[in-house]
């Protein structure tokens, strides 16, 4: 049922934990299942320098997190608001149909803490207005 890289992301997911003084955090929750997951953001110079995950959910998200969080480090802030979760699911190799939503958490835990951060800046983030 799930690739052989979601099984080992899920069982050594990458990044784990919380950044003290984040620049953006993003919580978010999946009212389907109640499956909770929040990003932690450290950004310079229009760069994500770190990011770390805690995620209170099911073997995919978990997943999820974990290959988001290495997809976006070290890009950009514009190179982060364009990651989608087909993205992530395709470079997890797959999720199962029913479990494709997990990877939707991902994907707006990233957006959130963008506009966490945004806000906290007071800076504008192209794409972000229409989940303000
Ligand atoms: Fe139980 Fe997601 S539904 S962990
Ligand atoms: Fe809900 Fe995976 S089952 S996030």
């Amino acid at each position: 049922m799930y690739s052989k890289t979601v099984m080992e992301h899920f069982t050594n997911p990458r990044n784990v934990g919380e950044i003290e003084n984040a620049d953006g955090i993003g919580e978010v929750g999946n009212v389907k299942c109640g499956d909770i997951m929040r990003m932690y953001l450290k950004i310079e110079d229009n760069t994500i320098k770190d990011v770390k995950f805690k995620t209170f959910g099911c073997g995919s998200a978990i997943a999820s997190s974990s290959m988001a969080t290495e997809l976006i480090k070290g890009k950009t802030i514009d190179e982060a608001m364009n990651l989608t979760n087909k993205a992530v699911a395709d470079a997890l190799d797959g999720l199962p149909p029913i479990k494709m939503h997990c990877s939707v958490l991902a994907e707006q835990a990233i957006k959130a803490a963008l506009l966490d951060y945004s806000k906290k800046n007071n800076i504008h983030i192209e794409g972000l207005e229409d989940i303000n």
